[in-house]
């Protein structure tokens, strides 16, 4: 019998949702749904294996998915696996995850760490376009490699970083996630802003309000950056460099994909 599959995936820019789709295609019989405002109800769960594919955020889970898997229901007689979707330094990130999954009685037998362009605009933009390009195909050809693998509910492997990302960046991780939800503090509107909205949309957890036709953040931010990154006057700004900076989301994801709620 073919094994069913639900792909739980969470997103700013799309890199993580376009892996997810992929892996569904690749996969076969497997539904694809957000994390962000899923009431994750029983009966939609009848399945053999979970995938959970994620940004990497300051080099660990994001606490959304932290939260999403305090929500998930546990079986664990089924399959779980992820994609740590990341610019190059996953660190500790899907040995963090494994540890929390075990903490709830589920094993997490494989996790992969899928480099894609980054979308951190604050340190700059997401790199000249054959880059983006190669990064693209090479992520597509191990999403494939990887679901070949996962078809047969194959345990491992668990992927890392090197030991001084994991040493120094897991530091970094425990010391500023509690300061993620206010970071919105360095987001401003310019004068190209026309009250589309389009960031209140995107926004996965419901963080912005459109006030007088501007958006104001209500620190309770996950950084994912999808305001900045989606919007279409790209008025939106983090600090004093982000003017400057090339805008990005995933080429083949569409803004309305974004919208979940
Ligand atoms: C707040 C934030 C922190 C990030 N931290 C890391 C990191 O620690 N390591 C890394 O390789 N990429 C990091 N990135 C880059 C994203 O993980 C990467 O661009 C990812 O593909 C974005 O996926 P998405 O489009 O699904 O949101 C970070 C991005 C953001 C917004």
């Amino acid at each position: 019998m073919f094994m069913k599959t639900i792909i739980y995936y969470y997103t700013g820019t799309g890199n993580s949702l376009w892996t997810a789709r992929l892996a569904a295609v690749e996969l076969g019989n497997a539904d694809v749904r957000p994390m962000a405002g899923t009431a994750d109800k029983p009966a939609e769960q009848k399945c053999d294996a979970v995938g959970l594919v994620f940004p990497v955020h300051i080099w660990g889970v994001p606490s959304l998915v932290l939260r999403f898997i305090e929500e998930l229901q546990k079986d664990p007689s089924r399959y779980y696996f992820a994609f740590a979707v990341n610019a190059g330094q996953v660190s500790r990130t899907l040995m963090q995850l494994r540890d929390i999954m075990k903490t709830h009685g589920l094993r997490l037998s494989a996790g992969y760490d899928i480099v894609l362009p980054s979308n951190y605009i604050p340190w700059g933009g997401p790199g000249p376009a054959e880059k983006r390009e190669k990064l693209n195909r090479e992520a597509r050809e191990k999403i494939k490699h990887a679901c070949g693998r996962i078809s047969k509910k194959e345990a491992g492997p668990i992927e890392k970083g090197p030991l001084w990302q994991r040493v120094i960046f897991t530091a970094l991780y425990k010391r500023t996630f509690s300061m993620v939800p206010k970071m919105d503090g360095g987001f401003w509107v310019d004068e190209k802003c026309n009250g589309c909205a389009v960031c209140e949309k995107v926004c996965p957890v419901g963080n912005i309000a459109m006030e007088s036709d501007k958006p104001v953040w209500n620190h309770r931010c996950e950084q994912c950056l999808a305001c900045i990154q989606w919007c279409p006057q790209e008025a939106i700004q983090y600090g004093k460099k982000t003017p400057a900076y090339e805008r990005y989301h995933h080429p083949e994801v569409k803004v309305s994909d974004i919208i979940i709620r």
